[in-house]
C-alpha cells in the first residue's frame, strides 16, 4: 500500500514538475504588438504568427519584458506547418528593434536584399538573427506568393523589415499609371497580407521611376528606396567579390544592394557582417537609417 502512496506521489510530483515548466516556457512567449514593447531594452527577434495576429488587449503583459533575443519561439516552418494565420489584418507597424539608434550619430549601414523571398530566405533570416543584425527585403509579391514559407521567415522576425519591390519587376517607367498603380499599390497590399507586416517603403526595380511613380508612392504612404553601394552580386556571383565590393564603397548611412536569390550572395552575408561590425559599422534597417522616410520622397541612403 505504501509503495503505491510513493507511486502517486511521485507521479503528481512529476506532472506538477511538467506544469512548471510548461508555465516557465510561456513566459518567454514573444510579444505581439510593437506598441507593447516600446519600452523594453532588450530587442526582440522572432515573434511567432499567433503573437502577430493576436490584438494587445489579449497580449498577456506578463510578456513584455521577459523575452530576450535568445526567446525564439517559433520556427518558420511551424507556422506554415500549423496553418496558423500570419496574415493579420492589421499589418503589424515597423517595431521598435534598432530604434534606439540615432544613426545621425553613430555610423549605420541597412543591408537590402531584393527579388526575394529566395529559395534560402529563411536560413539567410537566422544567420542575420543569430548575429543580431536588422536588415530589410524588398519583395516581389509574385515570388513572396510562391514561396509563402520564405516570406513568413522574414515577417515574422522583428529584426527584418519588409519592403515592396513591385508585383512583377517591370520597368515601371514604360507603363501607364494603371499598371504602375497596380505594381507599386496592389503588390503593396498582397506584401502586408503575405508577411503581416505593415509596408512603407517601395523600391522600383531598376532604380527606375518617374513623376507617376512617385505620385502613387506618396499616395500610398510610400516611400522610394534606391542604394549607393552596388554589390553587382547578381553579375558576378561570387561571395569573396560581394564582400570587397561592399566593403570598398560602404560609408556611413550607405543602403546596400543585394539580392538573397543568389546562393553566393547568402554565403556571403556572415563574412560582410563581421567586416562591416569590424569596420565600426552598426546594421539597421532601411528604416532607422533614415529616421522617418517620408512617402512619396527618393533616397539612396542617409
Ligand atoms: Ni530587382
Amino acid at each position: 500500500m505504501k509503495r503505491r502512496v510513493d507511486v502517486v506521489v511521485a507521479v503528481t510530483a512529476a506532472v506538477a514538475l511538467i506544469l512548471v515548466g510548461c508555465a516557465k516556457e510561456n513566459i518567454g512567449q514573444p510579444v505581439a504588438q510593437p506598441s507593447t514593447t516600446s519600452a523594453s531594452a532588450t530587442p526582440l527577434v522572432t515573434t511567432s504568427a499567433s503573437a502577430i495576429a493576436t490584438t494587445p488587449s489579449q497580449t498577456p503583459s506578463t510578456t513584455s519584458a521577459t523575452s530576450s533575443p535568445t526567446a525564439t519561439s517559433a520556427s518558420p516552418t511551424s507556422h506554415t506547418s500549423s496553418g496558423s494565420p500570419h496574415r493579420s489584418k492589421t499589418p503589424v507597424t515597423q517595431p521598435p528593434l534598432g530604434t534606439n539608434v540615432d544613426c545621425g550619430k553613430v555610423a549605420c549601414v541597412a543591408l537590402t536584399f531584393d527579388d526575394g523571398p529566395g529559395t534560402q530566405a529563411a536560413s539567410l533570416v537566422r544567420t542575420l538573427t543569430d548575429a543580431r543584425t536588422p536588415a530589410t527585403f524588398f519583395m516581389l509579391s509574385s515570388v513572396a506568393a510562391n514561396n509563402k514559407a520564405g516570406a513568413a521567415a522574414v515577417g515574422n522576425n522583428l529584426y527584418m523589415e519588409v519592403g515592396n519591390h513591385s508585383i512583377s519587376h517591370p520597368n515601371l517607367t514604360t507603363l501607364g499609371a494603371s499598371a504602375q498603380q497596380r505594381q507599386i499599390v496592389t503588390s503593396q497590399q498582397r506584401l502586408e497580407a503575405q508577411t503581416g507586416r505593415k509596408v512603407t517603403l517601395f523600391r522600383p526595380p531598376y532604380g527606375s521611376w518617374n513623376g507617376s511613380v512617385r505620385k502613387i508612392a506618396a499616395k500610398s504612404g510610400q516611400s522610394l528606396i534606391l542604394w549607393n553601394v552596388d554589390t553587382l552580386d547578381w553579375k558576378h556571383r561570387n561571395s569573396a567579390k560581394v564582400v570587397s565590393t561592399a566593403m570598398s564603397e560602404v560609408r556611413p548611412g550607405s543602403i546596400v544592394l543585394m539580392h538573397d536569390i543568389h546562393p553566393t550572395t547568402v554565403a556571403a552575408v556572415p563574412n560582410l557582417i563581421v567586416a562591416l561590425n569590424k569596420a565600426g559599422y552598426t546594421l539597421v534597417t532601411v528604416s532607422t537609417l533614415l529616421g522617418n522616410p517620408v512617402p512619396g520622397k527618393v533616397y539612396s541612403g542617409r
